[in-house]
């Protein structure tokens, strides 16, 4: 299951460093921590075991990066572009 972003943008804000901290996550699994990472301003590392989530991990973090990067005067429109292209994903 992909776990929304605004959960994890929520749980990182709680239990994490400040902007510009680092979040480690060792078990990535289909990479929602690492994009909330991207949003939020914090540094990212993030480990998996499973090649073909590892791929996703890659497409997934670097596409939002990408969109971050566009529409980065305007986070919240940033957060609800991505959450509704994600969804068209087609995944779990
Ligand atoms: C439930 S998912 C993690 C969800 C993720 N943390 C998130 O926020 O969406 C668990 C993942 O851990 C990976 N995993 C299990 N054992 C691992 C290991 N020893 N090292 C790295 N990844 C591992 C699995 O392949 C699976 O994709």
């Amino acid at each position: 299951m992909v776990k929304p972003i605004a959960i994890m943008k929520y749980l990182v804000n709680m239990f994490s460093t400040p902007d510009g901290g680092t979040v480690y996550d060792p078990f990535m699994g289909s990479g929602t921590t690492g994009i909330a990472c991207k949003i939020l301003d914090r540094d990212f590392i993030g480990s998996e075991i499973d090649k073909d989530y590892f791929e996703i991990d890659k497409a997934r973090i670097a596409y939002d990066w990408e969109a971050w990067e566009f529409n980065k005067n305007n986070k919240e429109e940033y957060v609800r572009t991505v959450e509704h292209d994600f969804f068209d994903f087609g995944e779990e």
